[in-house]
C-alpha cells in the first residue's frame, strides 16, 4: 500500500468547454503522479504534485537505450457521477510483464492500481461526458541514471499522466484504411513485441509515414520472420471474419496482448462465436476476400476502442471490406465494449471497477 503524498495546485487550468472537440492526446489535467526508484531503496516517494516539466541530465539513460515502459487506459464518469476504470488490473499485470523484459524493476500490481485510482480521483472534475470521450490515462517508467554505457539503469521515475481525449482516429466511427507493410517489421519473436516499449513504436514510424503518404491511416505488421503472418497494427490488435468466424493472430511473443483484444475474445465466445486465434497469411485475407468470405475486418485498443477497417491494401491489391462501412459484429463490440465501460450495460465479467 502506497502512502501517497499531496501537493495540490489551487492554480486550477481552464477546462475543456462542453462540446469541444477534444482530440487525442492533446490536453493534460493539473495534476500527475510521480515515484522514483533507487536500488536499495526500491520504490519510493510516491506523489501527487502539480502537473509540470520534469528536469533531467542530458546523459539520463532514456535518452539513450530507450529503457522505459508505458500503459494506457481510461477512465469514464457513469450516470451517477461515478468514476469507472476499465480492468487495471490487467494494466498493472501487462506494465510487469513489459518491465520484466526491460529489466526495469517492477511496481507491484496493488500499488500500480492504488496510484492510478488515487490520480482520477483527484482529477474527476476531468473526465470529460460526451459519447465517445473519457480521460485517458497514462502511466508510465523511465530510466534516468546519468550514464552512457549501455546497461539497466539503477534509478527509474514512474509517473501517471492523464488526457481527457475523444476518438483516436480523426474519423471517429468510420472505417480506415490500413497498409499492410511488406519491407519494415515493427518486431521479432524473442524481441520485445509483447512489451509496451517506446521502441516498438519508434521502430514503427518509417512505415507509418509510408502508409499515411499514401492515404491510409495505419500500418498492419507482418511477422518479422517469413514476412506472410498477419500480426498488428500500430496501436490496436486485429481481427477478421472469415466465413462468420471470429479469427486473430494467436499472441506470439512478437504483438501486444492487447486488453480490448482479450475483451473481445471473451464477449464472441459468450456470444457463441467461434474464435480461432491462430496464424492468418496475408495471401489467406486476400483469398477470402476475392471469394467474398471476408465479411469484417476492426482492430481493438484502449484508445481506438472497437476501429472498423473498410480498406486492406497488400502489395497491388487493394481489398475493400464490409463495402467500407462499419460491419454488424465490429457496431455490436463497440456498443458493448463502450457500455460495460461508461457503465450502461450489464457487466457479467466484473470488468469495470467503480473508484471509491
Ligand atoms: N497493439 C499495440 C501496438 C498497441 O499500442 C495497443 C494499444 O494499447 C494495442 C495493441 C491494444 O492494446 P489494449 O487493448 O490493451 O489497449
Ligand atoms: C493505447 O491504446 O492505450 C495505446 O497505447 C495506443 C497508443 C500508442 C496511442
Amino acid at each position: 500500500m502506497l502512502n501517497i503524498r499531496y501537493q495540490l495546485t489551487e492554480n486550477l487550468k481552464k477546462k475543456p468547454e462542453k462540446g469541444q472537440p477534444l482530440g487525442f492526446g492533446k490536453i493534460v489535467t493539473d495534476h500527475m503522479f510521480m515515484m522514483n526508484y533507487t536500488e536499495g531503496l526500491g520504490w519510493h516517494d510516491p506523489r501527487i504534485v502539480p502537473y509540470q516539466h520534469i528536469s533531467l541530465a542530458p546523459t539520463a539513460m532514456v535518452f539513450h537505450y530507450g529503457q522505459t515502459m508505458f500503459e494506457g487506459l481510461k477512465a469514464y464518469l457513469d450516470e451517477e457521477g461515478r468514476v469507472r476504470l476499465f480492468r487495471p488490473d490487467m494494466n498493472a499485470k501487462r506494465a510487469i510483464n513489459s518491465n520484466r523484459r526491460l529489466c526495469i524493476p517492477e511496481i507491484p500490481e496493488e500499488d500500480f492500481v492504488q496510484a492510478v485510482k488515487a490520480l482520477v480521483k483527484t482529477e474527476k472534475d476531468w473526465i470529460p461526458t460526451e459519447p465517445g470521450t473519457s480521460l485517458y490515462i497514462r502511466p508510465f517508467v523511465i530510466a534516468t541514471d546519468e550514464f552512457l554505457g549501455v546497461a539497466p539503469s539503477k534509478t527509474y521515475l514512474f509517473m501517471i499522466i492523464l488526457s481527457p481525449s475523444g476518438a483516436y482516429y480523426a474519423s471517429g466511427l468510420e472505417p480506415v484504411g490500413i497498409w499492410i507493410e511488406d519491407d519494415y517489421v515493427r518486431a521479432v519473436r524473442g524481441g520485445m513485441g509483447f512489451a509496451k516499449t517506446g521502441g516498438n513504436y519508434a521502430a514503427s514510424l518509417a512505415g507509418q509515414v509510408k502508409a499515411h503518404n499514401d492515404g491510409y491511416s495505419q500500418v498492419l505488421w507482418l511477422d518479422g520472420v517469413e514476412r506472410k503472418y498477419i500480426e498488428e497494427v500500430g496501436a490496436m490488435n486485429i481481427f477478421f471474419v472469415i466465413d462468420g468466424k471470429v479469427v486473430t493472430p494467436m499472441l506470439n511473443g512478437s504483438i501486444l496482448p492487447g486488453i480490448t483484444r482479450d475483451s473481445v475474445i471473451t464477449l464472441c465466445k459468450s456470444w457463441g462465436l467461434d474464435v480461432e486465434e491462430r496464424r492468418i497469411s496475408a495471401d489467406e485475407l486476400i483469398e477470402a476476400q476475392k471469394a467474398g468470405r471476408l465479411d469484417e475486418c476492426f482492430g481493438t485498443g484502449t484508445a481506438a476502442v472497437i476501429s472498423p477497417v473498410g480498406k486492406l491494401r497488400y502489395k497491388d491489391d487493394v481489398m475493400e471490406i464490409s463495402g467500407g462501412k462499419i460491419g454488424r459484429l465490429s457496431q455490436k463490440l463497440y456498443d458493448t465494449v463502450t457500455g460495460i465501460q461508461t457503465g450502461k450495460l450489464e457487466d457479467p465479467f466484473g470488468w469495470s471497477v467503480i473508484v471509491e
